[in-house]
């Protein structure tokens, strides 16, 4: 980076304390808190697990028989209940728990009053459109606060949701929908993303021709006329119809600790997407937990993380997390450029945001965009900041410690996954020395170890695999539907420990430093594709023969989806192809999957023993074999390549 400032400050490896302010007024300060979990985990997490409701104690706190794990077995608890109903009895009655602000500028604050209203009477209207407990129900809306009341509804009256990201496309909400064998789907006329409809209820309609247990879609009006969308009599029932005639009354409903709570997709290494289940007790305790220590939040506090409900920040730091906790949370709609590239830093100044949790990527974004923006703006109430999504560059982390943080604000790394359903590994921010680019160590109660192929310790300094050795609350509970992958993905590589897929050292201070994926997943932006998924996607046209796709280093995005395509005979490489199998993805998956760059090839380049070279592929996209290459027309080209790469590097 250019500016001097951030390269001083890191030429020095400079260390950061919690600032004396910051720390004298933390939840958490006393380091011991490692040791005593460390000495009695489940213990410790049942002591944590004791601040919230339970209709009925558990009669054991953790039952571990690998790779399956129950917590506080036999309790019985609802997830809704500890986030709303809780709060109801006492001066947080009328606190707002979400400040929403629309993309076009409009608002909508709700308070716990409010919102223990609005879950309640949904959750009467999927009683009334038959959904029981243990049945799934189906969400996609964009971020508007009905997104939010759906999930908590389901919570109440114990169906589970399957929330599906805005961006994904029609085929892969049926995808989605069939796996799940959802019986009820709750979307939007539409959403707004830069001034622009996305149509929701299109998609809808579209997926829905190959979705036979759905039985009702509820349609929230977010656009009105202009969404111009169909209503199927009978099928579709209005948001707002539906709410008009349901009872205000809906006691949450005692579920068992293991009940489903919901199932997120994700991608993993098989074009598939995996369907994570996250069950209730442990969940909640674990996101309730984390929220509180690692955003450190006070009564008064203004939180606001800027993730997509349809991810599992969303889930668990959006929705779960700070309610149970009684927090006051701010809800956008939109993008952080619209209409003006300030829009983040306006929505901080005017909610007195005094903790804010973000992406690398949405920081290396703002760096490009330069200071002035946030400079506009009075961001003197932060008080905290916090990233998550992939690996923090220092350089972004020091642009926003000084830029947005003012020098005075810790920033805590978080890593985790869909998987782990909460923060693993973060620092304390009234505990921990900060190194800007480590996630620093994980976190009281949970035990994570960086291990060589063997699935042996590695030493400091040296990489290795990030696995975790003993259960976590707010862990998964299987991949819906697919036990056998569940014990395969996760469990066999290194006997009794869950494999991440990430990399990660250790430092000579213990620090842990994580490296990215080991595996074919990309994180592109902060989003996870499988590379499997979008080579599925592209074969699936009718002129691709083959389809090698790689993560290329991007320096927005983190990574950047690269493909190497083989044409069938007949069909002509050139820019009109390229953009046709670009198109093509993102009917399939969606526009979060659009490849960045297509490379034609002749053949895709293999090891004698018919292994794709990636290596070889990663190097000619990223240009350090042929500098830039938009289109690799010449088909020799690539297997040329090979040979001269086969000489120099060997296979
Ligand atoms: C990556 C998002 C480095 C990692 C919560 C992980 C990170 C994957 C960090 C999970 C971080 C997430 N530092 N890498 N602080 N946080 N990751 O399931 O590769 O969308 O395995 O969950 O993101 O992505 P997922």
């Amino acid at each position: 980076m250019s500016d001097h400032a951030i390269e001083a400050l890191l030429l020095e490896g400079r260390r950061f304390e919690p600032p004396e302010a910051f720390r004298a007024r933390a939840a958490l300060r006393d380091p011991r808190i490692y040791e005593d979990a460390q000495r009695d985990p489940e213990g410790f997490w049942a002591s944590i697990a004791r601040e919230l409701h339970w209709f009925r104690p558990w009669t054991k706190v953790l039952e571990w028989a690998p790779p399956y794990a129950k917590w506080f077995v036999d309790a019985r608890t609802n997830i809704a209940y500890n986030a709303l109903d809780r709060h109801l009895g006492t001066p947080r009655r009328n606190k707002a728990a979400i400040m929403w602000e629309g993309e076009p500028g409009d608002e909508r604050v709700l308070t716990y009053a409010d919102l223990h209203r609005e879950v309640s009477k949904f959750a009467n209207v999927l009683k009334g459109l038959g959904v029981r407990s243990g049945d799934r129900v189906a969400i996609y809306l964009p971020m508007i606060p009905e997104l939010p009341i759906a999930m908590l509804a389901c919570a109440r009256i114990g169906a589970a949701h399957t929330v599906i990201f805005g961006g994904f496309s029609a085929e892969a909400l049926r995808d989605r929908i069939n796996d799940a064998q959802a019986k009820v789907l709750i979307t939007a006329d539409g959403g707004w993303r830069r001034g622009n409809v996305v149509p929701l209820k299109r998609n809808a309609d579209e997926a829905l021709e190959g979705t036979p247990s759905i039985q009702h879609v509820v349609v929230v009006r977010r656009i009105g006329e202009a969404a111009a969308i169909h209503i199927r009599e009978g099928r579709d029932h209005w948001w707002h119809r539906l709410m008009a005639d349901a009872a205000l009354r809906c006691e949450a409903e005692p579920v068992d600790s293991e009940h489903l709570l919901y199932i997120l997709y994700t991608s993993g290494t098989t074009g598939k997407p995996k369907g994570i289940v996250h069950t209730t007790g442990g969940y909640m305790a674990g996101t309730y937990a984390t929220t509180k220590w690692i955003f450190d939040l006070r009564e008064d506090d203004v939180y606001w993380c800027t993730a997509d409900i349809g991810w599992v920040t969303g889930h668990s730091y959006i929705v779960y997390g700070p309610l149970l906790n009684g927090a006051t949370a701010v809800m956008y709609e939109g993008t952080p450029d619209y209409p003006e590239k300030d829009r983040f830093w306006a929505i901080v100044e005017k909610y007195g945001v005094n903790v804010i949790y973000t992406a690398p990527t949405a920081i290396r974004t703002f760096m490009k965009w330069g200071p002035d923006h946030p400079r506009r703006h009075d961001l003197s109430s932060l008080r905290l900041l916090g990233t998550v999504g992939e690996p923090i560059n220092p350089e972004a982390w020091v642009w926003y410690y000084r830029y947005i943080g003012g020098e005075r604000c810790p920033v805590v790394d978080t890593w985790w996954q869909t998987e782990t359903g909460m923060i693993l590994i973060s620092p304390l921010p009234g505990i921990t020395t900060l190194k800007p680019g480590s996630a620093t160590r994980a976190l009281p109660g949970i035990s994570a170890e960086i291990v060589n192929e063997q699935g042996r310790p590695v030493g400091p300094n040296e990489g290795g695999y990030l696995v975790l050795t003993r259960p976590w609350p707010a862990m998964l509970r299987g991949i819906y539907g697919d036990p056998e992958r569940y014990q395969q993905q996760y469990w066999n590589r290194f006997p009794g420990m869950y494999f991440t897929g990430d990399g990660a050292k250790r430092d000579e201070d213990g620090y842990i430093w994580l490296l990215g994926r080991v595996d074919d997943v990309i994180n592109v932006a902060g989003h996870r594709i499988g590379t499997y998924e979008v080579e599925s996607a592209l074969v699936d046209h009718p002129s691709v023969a083959e389809a090698a796709v790689i993560g290329v280093s991007h320096d927005i995005k983190g990574q950047a989806i690269a493909a190497f395509v083989t044409l069938k005979e007949g069909n002509a490489p050139g820019t009109e192809a390229v953009e046709t199998l670009k198109q093509h993805v993102v009917k399939k998956i969606g526009a979060l999957a659009r490849p960045e760059q297509i490379l034609f090839t002749g053949e895709l380049p293999k090891t004698r023993s018919g292994k794709i070279m990636r290596r070889l592929l990663r190097d000619i996209a990223e240009g350090r074999i042929m500098g830039d290459t938009t289109t690799l027309a010449d088909p020799n080209v690539v297997e040329a390549l090979k040979n001269r790469y086969e000489e120099e590097v060997g296979s």
